[in-house]
Parts: C-alpha cells; structure tokens; sequence
C-alpha cells in the first residue's frame, strides 16, 4: 500500500478553481476522482449535484450504538495567479525540502486528503472505524458556500450527527498542536463609481467633471481613520469583548509581532488602537479593500478621465456581529460618504458568520487530547482571523459544535504563490485523524 502522498499528488493536479467559469469542468472532475477513491474504501459515496459545483458525502456502515462524526473539508481551490510568481506550476505539484509545492497543498485538498488517509489505514488495517463518519466535502467553500446551507438543510436527517471536526485552520508553529475555537466572519462589498458616459480626454475635460478614480480613492479612505480604527457608524457596538481567560491563553504563545513582520514583510504592523497584535487579527472586526481600479494601469501614462472606477472591499466579522447589518451600516455610510458629481452601484456579496466554541466542553477536551496525542507537549488554544463560513451553519441546522483542527502552517502561503504543505504535516494529519476518532468514540 501506498503511503497516500501520490493521492494527495493526484487531486492537487485538478484545477479545481470554483470562482473561475472556465473550470466548472475540472471542479467536477475532481468531485468525480473523490467520489471513485472514497468508493474504493468500500464507504456508500454520492454525488450531490447543487445549482453550483457538487458536494461529495460518503459514509461508512453507520451503527446505532456509535457516535456519528462528519469530517468537513474543500476540494475548490483559489484562483493561482499571480502565475508569474511560482518556483513551479500551481497545478502540476512538486515535492522540494520535504514540502508539497501547488495550490491547494494546504488549503485544503492536503489537509482533507490526511484525513481520507487516516479513515483508509484504519479500514485496511481493522476493517471499521471507531465510529459512524459521514465525510462531506464541497467546492464552493473559497465563494463563500453558497449553496452548502441549502443542502444542510435539505439532507438534515441524512446528516445527522454528533460533532463535526475540519481541518482548515492554522497551527501557530510548526508541531504544536493547536485547537482554534473561534473564526471570523465574512460580509463583501463591491462599489461602482460612475462619472461621465464614456472615458474623457482629460485635458479637454478635466477640471469640469468628477474623476471616478478620485471619488473611489475618497470612498476606500473614508472607511478607516488615520490610526486604521473603522469609521462606519455602530460598526464596533456588537462585538462581543474578549474573555479573561482569551487573553492569558494567547499571551502565553508569546510575541507574534516579530513573527507577523516576518511573515508579511511589512515594514510596520499597523492596525486598530488599543489592542495587541493578535487580538486584532483574531476577535476585532476589519475593513478590507481587497481590489480597486479604474482608468489606465498599462505601460506609461494615458491622459484619461475613466467613466467608472470600482472597488472590493471584504468585512471580517467577530461574534456577535451580524452580516446583514454590517452590510446596511456599510452602505449607509457609503452613500452619506457619495463624492459629488459621480453615482454609486452598492453590491453585496457572499457573507458568511463568524463562530466561536468553548474548548473547555466535553467535545473541545477530547479535541485537545487527540491534538496532545499527535504533537505532544502543550496544545496551543486560540482563534483565527480565516472565516470557513458553514461552521455556523453546522450549529444551527445540524445544532452541533465544530472542532477545527488545523494543519496548515504560518509560512504555508495559502490563496499566495508557492503554496505548500510538508510532507511531514500530511503525516502528522493522518495520525490526528486516528486519535480524534479514538477520542470521539469514547
Ligand atoms: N482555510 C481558509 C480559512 C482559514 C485559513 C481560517 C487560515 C483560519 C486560518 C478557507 O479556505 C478560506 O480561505 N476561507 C475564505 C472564505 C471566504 C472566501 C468566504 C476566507 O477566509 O477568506
Ligand atoms: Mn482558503
């Protein structure tokens, strides 16, 4: 038997890219190589179609007396580009100093693949599992899984269970076990800014009309004050305050300034006054432009007035804010904020809410002795500024916790060029696997 790496190698060849039109075929091509190896392990498998791309489940032979696990991950990927900027093709993996170079390594296929890896070993090995596993994996999950909550709710019963485990989320260090009982949340924003009918000469015109790509910088700039705190009213008043117990849990891992310097390359950290570094990733609410542009962005300069300037901004929500209202307040303030002269187009786009768990209950106890048993030593507790945005859904449709068991390493790169996974994380993952079901089933 293989060790499960050249599967890992083979789906990490789909460019399984939900957000990208032109690849609805090869994210079904992945879906359909998953349904054939999880139908190898001798689980019931089916492919669910949706309005977008389809959900894989498979479920081995379920027994009333055991407790039911649903493993969670994504097939879909994010986009690859810049291409300019891989050391090797994202879609044609490599394996160089111990690491998986290709998008996707990490997020998620290498992190979901270790789990398939965990529940093959043991079926060759036992012939069962320690308990009833339904595994759900999607490809919508980089769009904000649109059509996932639907499907929830319409296969309620057949995805009945008692907890639901991913890994999707970061270790703070490499080998240190980390157990994230909280995520942000997600609400996105696009903004159009039209000026005149068609682009303008600019010395012709320019001086008589509004540029759109001024009053879209003057928009993005009235988002946040000079010190980064955001300036949208009411957009602080329901965020829940971090615990005591919160902030002598994330103290004790140290410093992580120096770190998120390193990581970044940004000659300065910068961000909302009054709270420490990670507290601001991790439990403060952001403003995000995520893209912005108009006018001309070629080679040299091109005198024009564009008739329309855009830009993209994303929100991470903390508990308990709400996206609808986040959006409303947003756009309120936008169109309070409209320069003069241009009109405005306001476009919501995915939201997804924020979630938080206590790592003290039962099921987070027995999370945290899996992650002891795989990584020895201490088991790092903490919250992370990702959003997987169905977690909550999870709660309230199947009314259960989600234990997030993240692999994925700082410097892993994920949504960046040279996304990579070692070797040695895909290993550590099959083995977390074997011990949270060992932990669960008790
Ligand atoms: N795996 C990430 C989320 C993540 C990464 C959480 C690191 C915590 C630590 C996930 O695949 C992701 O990127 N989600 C998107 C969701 C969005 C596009 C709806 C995100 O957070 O931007
Ligand atoms: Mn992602």
């Amino acid at each position: 038997m293989s060790n499960g790496l050249d599967d890992l190698l083979t789906i990490l060849r789909f460019p399984s890219v939900s957000t990208d039109p032109a690849r609805t075929g090869e994210v079904r091509a992945c879906a359909e190589w998953l349904v054939a190896k999880l139908r190898a392990l001798d689980l019931a498998v089916t492919l669910h179609e949706t309005a977008g791309h389809p959900v894989v489940v498979a479920k081995n032979a379920h027994r009333a007396d055991r407790k039911t696990v649903l493993i969670y991950g994504h097939y879909d990927v994010q986009p690859p580009d810049p291409m300019a900027e891989w050391n090797s093709p994202p879609f044609a993996p490599e394996i160089r100093d111990g690491r998986i170079y290709g998008r996707g390594a990490t997020d998620n296929k290498g992190q979901f693949m270790a789990h398939l890896r965990g529940l093959e070993e043991a079926l060759v090995r036992e012939g069962d599992l320690p308990v009833n596993v339904i595994v759900l994996i999607e490809g919508e999950e980089e769009i904000g899984s649109p059509h996932l909550r639907p499907f929830l709710e319409t296969n309620r019963q057949d995805l009945k269970c008692d907890v639901v485990a991913i890994s999707d989320t970061g270790m703070v260090a490499p080998g240190v076990g980390t157990f994230t009982y909280g995520i942000r949340g997600i609400a996105c924003l696009e903004v159009k800014v039209r000026g005149p009918a068609i682009d303008l000469h600019s010395g012709i015109f320019g001086g008589a009309v509004a540029n759109p790509a001024t009053m879209v910088a003057r928009l993005a700039a009235s988002l946040h004050d000079d010190d980064g705190k955001v300036t949208i009213p009411g957009f602080y008043d329901q965020v829940r305050p971090v615990q005591e117990w919160e902030r002598k849990a994330w103290e004790a891992l140290g410093d992580s300034e120096t770190e998120i310097l390193n990581l970044t390359g940004a000659p300065e950290l910068f961000g909302e006054p009054g709270f420490r570094e990670r507290e601001r990733r991790w439990a403060r609410p952001t403003a995000e432009i995520n893209g912005i542009g108009g006018g001309y962005q070629g080679e040299g300069s091109k005198t024009v007035i564009p008739r329309e300037a855009m830009m993209k901004i994303s929100f991470r929500l903390v508990p308990n804010q709400n996206a609808g209202t986040i959006l409303d307040l947003a756009e309120a303030h936008l169109l309070k904020h409209r320069p003069r002269g241009v009109t405005l187009e306001i476009i919501r786009g995915h939201t997804g809410p924020s979630y938080v768990m206590d790592p003290h209950s039962p099921l987070g106890q027995a999370a945290r002795r899996a992650l002891e048993q795989t990584f020895g030593g201490h088991v790092a507790l903490i919250r992370e500024g990702g959003s997987i945005p169905i977690v909550q859904a999870f709660k309230e449709i199947l009314g259960v916790d989600t234990l997030l068991l993240g692999l994925a390493l700082p410097d892993g790169q994920i949504h960046a060029p040279n996304e990579n996974f070692p070797v040695q994380s895909f290993h550590d993952g099959v083995r977390l696997n074997q011990n949270l079901l060992k932990e669960l089933a008790v």
